[in-house]
């Protein structure tokens, strides 16, 4: 499903993907490690379509989307991914149900009944007309979480999802996480530095100094 063959990424003279080659299976949920600046969210935005690589492919469903113009990546970045981030993202005047709604709205593929489906699946039913603000972390990310998969994207890719939580929400949003992607059959790409995270993938990359180790 994704396939990233010898992919080269620098900032200016800094070389920060060195040569990576990564095959990730429709389905698959794999965890991405490291220590900080070893380059795993520029791997994420990557394959995300938000940073460009110098070198290498990287394939999506057969597509190699680094020979994707601006406008095809934005319609990629829209229609295939779901994106979770660590400090959540939410747009901070509207209401968790806009929120929700937005990659329908952006789609032109307004659906109220979905984002009501996806509202109860992450268990805020109670909250869909409060704003962030008065949202606490956990069930601000249980927003993301429902913003990310609303339009049904194939590729779930999540930076951090855990990191601004404290460690009992985190195991919360951890298997609110694996629960759904089993269910619907995301193929995922997390982001962390804390193993117990990690421990939730079926597989574990490891990425040092911008190489990786299998
Ligand atoms: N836009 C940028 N311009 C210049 N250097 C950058 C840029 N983005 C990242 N870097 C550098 O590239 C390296 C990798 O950054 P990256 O954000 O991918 O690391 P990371 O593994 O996600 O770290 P963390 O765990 O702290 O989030 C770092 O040394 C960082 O300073
Ligand atoms: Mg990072």
């Amino acid at each position: 499903m994704i396939k990233l063959k010898h992919v080269d990424k620098y900032y200016g003279n800094f070389h920060v993907l060195k040569d990576i080659s990564l095959e990730v299976n429709k389905g698959e949920f794999i965890s991405i490690v490291g220590r900080s600046g070893s380059g795993k969210s520029t791997l994420l935005n990557i394959i995300g379509g938000m940073d460009k690589a110098e070198k290498g492919k990287i394939i999506v469903n057969d597509e190699d989307i680094s020979l994707y113009s601006d406008d095809e990546l934005t319609l990629y970045r829209r229609r295939k991914i779901g994106f979770i981030f660590q400090f959540f993202n939410l747009l901070p005047n509207i209401s968790v149900f806009e929120n929700i709604s937005m990659p329908l709205i952006l789609n032109n593929a307004m659906d109220e009944e979905k984002v009501k489906y996806l509202i109860n699946l992450v268990g805020l039913e109670d909250k869909e007309s409060s704003f962030p603000f008065q949202l606490s972390g956990g069930e601000q990310q249980r927003v993301a979480i429902a913003r990310a998969l609303v339009h049904s994207p194939e590729i779930i890719l999540a930076d951090e999802p855990t990191g601004s939580l404290d460690s009992e929400t985190g195991k919360l949003i951890m298997e609110l996480i694996c629960r759904l992607i089993k269910e619907f059959q995301k193929t995922v790409i997390i982001v962390t530095h804390e193993n117990y995270i990690a421990q939730y993938a079926d597989r574990i990359i490891t990425i040092k100094d911008g190489v990786v180790y299998k």
